[in-house]
């Protein structure tokens, strides 16, 4: 029986910090404060969601986040540059060493799929224009159950889509909250720590394995 690697796309794949610069020439100086706390509001408000039972285009959830991550910065920012915002975040690029990781496992056979929030068009969108999606077997997005990360319907989704048990599919993110639902779901897990810096949660689940780069994947990750 084969394995297979899910990998979570927005901050594992894609460099969601990289919209700041976009952001700085649209809002000014308060931009890396506004992008982070985007980031954290877009999860905070698929959370929400989730537990609501009240699914919507992942690109609402951003799109309103922006808005009310500016508001709350008290900096204006029109419907325009909205606009501009969100289409900088749909033309986001990979992180640099995502390419030749997905090369090297691909040589090793593996079944890799991209697993997101993100709707199958955006994400798929995202992908070829980062010149990665061919390098996956399959895009998986939480639209199809119509909920969100980390509800244990969408790693049961996941599972589906590989057709293989949780023992066997791997799910490497960069965001502690898809590890903890991946794990409780019984995924096998590899937290990508790009920052040193970063904390993971300090719950009863702890991450299979933790690795600092893209590269260190394929070492690490053993699928016996
Ligand atoms: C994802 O791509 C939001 O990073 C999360 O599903």
């Amino acid at each position: 029986m084969s394995h297979a690697i899910a990998f979570d796309v927005y901050g594992t794949l894609i460099d969601t910090q990289a919209v700041s610069a976009r952001l700085a020439e649209l809002i000014g100086e308060k931009a890396p404060a506004i992008s982070r706390a985007w980031r954290q509001k877009q999860l905070e408000y698929s959370f929400r969601r989730g537990l609501m039972h009240d699914y919507c285009d992942f690109a609402v959830c951003t799109r309103q986040a922006l808005i009310f991550a500016c508001r709350e910065a008290a900096v204006d920012i029109d419907e325009a540059a909205v606009e501009l915002a969100m289409q900088a975040y749909a033309d986001l690029d990979a992180f640099p060493d995502v390419r030749p990781g997905l090369e090297a496992l691909r040589q090793d056979g593996l079944k890799l799929y991209a697993f997101s929030n993100g709707s199958r068009e955006a994400v798929e969108r995202l992908l070829r224009r980062a010149g990665i999606l061919d390098y996956f077997d399959g895009v998986v997005s939480v639209e199809d159950v119509r909920s969100f990360k980390p509800d244990p319907q969408v790693y049961a989704h996941l599972l589906r889509v590989c057709d293989l048990p949780a023992s066997k599919v791997y799910l490497v993110s960069g965001n502690p909250f898809d590890i903890l639902g991946a794990a409780h779901a019984g995924l096998r897990t590899a937290w990508l720590r790009r920052d040193p810096k970063a904390v993971f949660d300090p719950w009863e689940i702890e991450p299979d394995v933790t690795v600092a780069n893209f590269g260190s994947i394929v070492e690490t990750i053993s699928c016996s």
